[in-house]
């Protein structure tokens, strides 16, 4: 019997999880795709949170259990009715009935912090941009989107960083893939988009062979996409890294490896000018067009639609 494939995107507050879900979203194609953002599962609305003086990345400001028992339910297909939080306002509205689709996309601040939640997704995802870009994407995003100035996002962010550390970033150690964007200079105005990614690999799920990639011993092609072995919170992952200036050239000898197995994959990479790929709205409106990101979303879908293989 098919039940749905969950995927979970964890990382802090402004990581770049709403922008990944969308763009993977896009190259599974939206109709077949549940988005849920465990925002909503916030214990207290904006305004109690202040009279009690708890953030929202602490696990006390989060029900936990219910996002827990609604992420079983959604995996064996079960339809949920999940609060809903708005960002707006900093208040609760109605909860909403949410059937799942074959593919169903879970990204949040919380989203490991459980062992029963961990044991509902099939691929796990942490972001992990470097902390001086995160910053800049909260106050980009928070000033523009969600109408706080720049002062009072960057003292959020300090207020905040003894939870990050304490409950956000140990999360990482349960992802099957670590992903950092991070620009290849200090200066983000700078780099124009053209973010590198560094990918970490963890042996927790079959990847793709890339090993393929060091034998093509193309000097250029090496240098823009490598792939290496290092530890990750003290255990031994692959480590694959794509930089912004790789050429289509390049790009396309991953995306082969991607795509060897998997039909519906090589028709979205073969398809002109691929659209859907690595070309999404950013959530303060630009549009990122990059090839680690279209890389990024590729691996990430290939992982999904493994899944399928295995368990449907
Ligand atoms: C961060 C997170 C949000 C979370 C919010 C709550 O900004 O990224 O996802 O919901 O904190 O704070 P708020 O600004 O809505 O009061």
């Amino acid at each position: 019997m098919s039940r749905p494939i969950i995927l979970g995107i964890v990382g802090d507050s402004a990581a770049g999880k709403t922008t990944l879900t969308k763009g993977i979203a896009q190259v599974l194609g939206p109709e077949n795709v549940t988005v849920i953002c465990t925002d909503d599962y916030h214990k207290y609305d904006r305004k109690q949170r202040a009279e009690i003086g708890i953030t929202a990345l602490h696990p006390d400001c989060n029900h936990l259990d219910i996002m827990q028992q609604h992420l079983s339910q959604l995996r064996i297909g079960q339809p949920i009715l999940k609060p809903v939080y708005s960002h707006k306002t900093g208040t609760f509205e109605p909860p909403v009935y949410i059937k799942p689709s074959k593919f169903v996309i879970v990204e949040g601040l919380l989203g490991y912090s459980t062992r029963g939640a961990c044991e509902s997704y099939d691929v796990k995802v942490y972001l992990a941009p470097p902390e001086s870009v995160r910053a800049q994407w909260k106050v980009k995003r928070d000033t523009q989107k969600r109408g706080y100035t720049e002062e009072q996002v960057l003292e959020e962010l300090r207020k905040r960083e003894p939870d990050s550390e304490q409950f956000i970033r140990p999360q990482r150690q349960w992802s099957d893939i670590v992903v950092s964007f991070y620009p290849p200079s200090d200066d983000l105005e700078q780099t124009n988009g053209h973010l590198n990614v560094r990918l970490v690999l963890r042996p927790t799920i079959p990847h793709p062979d890339f090993l393929q990639i060091i034998n093509y011993g193309d000097g250029s092609f090496e240098s823009a996409i490598r792939l290496g072995l290092d530890r990750d919170m003290s255990k031994p992952v692959d480590v694959l890294e794509v930089d912004g200036h790789a050429t289509l050239e390049q790009v396309n000898k991953l995306e082969h490896i991607l795509c060897a197995d998997m039909p519906y994959l090589k028709n979205i990479c073969d398809r002109e000018g691929n659209p859907e790929l690595g070309k999404v709205a950013g959530t303060t409106g630009e549009t990122i067009q990059s090839y680690p990101l279209a890389l990024t979303q590729l691996l990430i879908t290939y992982h999904m639609l493994k899944a399928t293989q295995i368990y449907q």
